[in-house]
C-alpha cells in the first residue's frame, strides 16, 4: 500500500466533494433538516456527500470496510475507512461557514492516513504513516508554547450527553482562569487540525464518535502532538473523549483533567 498516493487521492476527493457541500450551503433550508437524536442534525447534504465519498473510496481499496456516520459500519479484515462527510452540521444548517470533511484510513486497526478538509477556507490538512503532516502542501507542526497561560484552547460543548457536565464545567472554569481563552468552533475535526498546525495549543471534548476524531487525532500526532483519553489512556478513536495538545503542555493539562474528571468513589465502598 502506497500511503502517499492514497492520501493524495483522498485529498483530491475531498476537494471535489467539498465543492458539492459549498454549493449546497447556499441552498440549504431549515426545512431540509432532520433530527437523528437529541440535538443531532442531518440533511440530504450529509447523506449525499457520504455516498459520493464511499463510491470513490471503494474504487481506491475495493475490499476495505467502512465506519461512516450516516450509513453505518461494514466490517473488513485489514482496511477500513472512518468517515464524517460533514463535521459541523449544526454550523452548516445555521449558515455559519465552518465545517469540514474528515476521512481516516486504518490498517489492522491503526490509522495510517488522515485528511480533514475545511471546506470554506479551502484548507486541507493531511498526514500519512511515517510521513509528516501538511496543510495545502506545506508541512505543519504543533505549537511550541510551553505554558498554559500562553495557550489558546478549543473545546466542544456537551449537547446530548450531560453525564459529565459538572466536571466539564469545573475544568472549563479552570481553563478560563489559566489560559488565553477558549474557543468553540463547532467541528471537532477542524479543532484537531488547528492543534496540528499550532493555532490552538489544545482541544478537548467528551461524547465524541470515531468519525469526529480518527483523522484529526492522527494528523495531530504526525505534526508532533499528543492525544490521550480523559483517563490518560492512548485509545482516542473509539474512546469517546479526547485531549489533543502540543507535547509541551500535554502533561500539565492531562493531570488537571484527570484530577477533575476522575470517577467519584461511592461513599459505601
Ligand atoms: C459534531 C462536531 C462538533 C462536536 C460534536 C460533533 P457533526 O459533529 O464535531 O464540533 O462538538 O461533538 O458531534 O454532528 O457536526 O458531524
Ligand atoms: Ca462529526
Ligand atoms: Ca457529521
Amino acid at each position: 500500500m502506497n500511503y502517499t498516493i492514497i492520501a493524495q487521492q483522498v485529498v483530491n476527493l475531498c476537494l471535489g466533494v467539498g465543492k458539492f457541500i459549498r454549493d449546497e450551503s447556499g441552498r440549504i433550508q431549515r426545512t431540509d433538516i432532520e433530527e437523528k437524536g437529541l440535538h443531532d442534525l442531518v440533511s440530504y447534504v450529509d447523506r449525499t456527500a457520504e455516498k459520493m465519498l464511499i463510491d470513490e473510496l471503494k474504487k481506491m481499496i475495493p475490499d476495505a470496510g467502512f465506519i461512516a456516520e450516516e450509513s453505518g459500519t461494514i466490517e473488513s479484515a485489514k482496511y477500513r475507512w472512518i468517515i464524517d462527510p460533514l463535521d459541523g452540521t449544526t454550523n452548516f444548517i445555521h449558515k455559519i461557514p465552518l465545517f469540514s470533511i474528515s476521512i481516516a484510513l486504518q490498517e489492522d486497526g491503526k490509522t495510517v492516513i488522515g485528511v480533514v478538509y475545511e471546506v470554506n477556507q479551502d484548507e486541507c490538512f493531511y498526514a500519512w504513516k511515517s510521513g509528516n503532516a501538511y496543510l495545502n502542501g506545506k508541512q505543519i507542526q504543533v505549537s511550541s508554547t510551553n505554558s498554559l497561560s500562553d495557550s489558546l484552547i478549543a473545546t466542544g460543548f456537551p449537547y446530548y450527553d450531560f453525564s459529565r457536565l459538572k466536571p466539564y464545567l469545573s475544568f472549563f472554569e479552570y481553563l478560563l482562569k489559566n489560559t488565553r481563552g477558549i474557543r468553540r468552533l463547532g467541528s471537532a475535526a477542524v479543532d484537531l487540525a488547528y492543534v496540528a498546525c499550532g493555532r490552538f495549543e489544545a482541544f478537548y471534548e467528551y461524547g465524541l464518535h470515531p468519525w469526529d476524531v480518527a483523522a484529526g487525532a492522527f494528523i495531530v500526532e504526525r505534526a508532533g502532538g499528543q492525544c490521550s483519553g480523559f483517563d490518560g489512556s492512548d485509545e482516542v478513536v473509539f474512546g469517546k473523549d479526547i485531549l489533543a495538545t502540543n507535547t509541551l503542555v500535554h502533561n500539565e493539562i492531562k493531570e488537571k483533567l484527570i484530577e477533575i474528571f476522575k470517577p467519584e468513589v461511592s461513599a459505601d465502598v
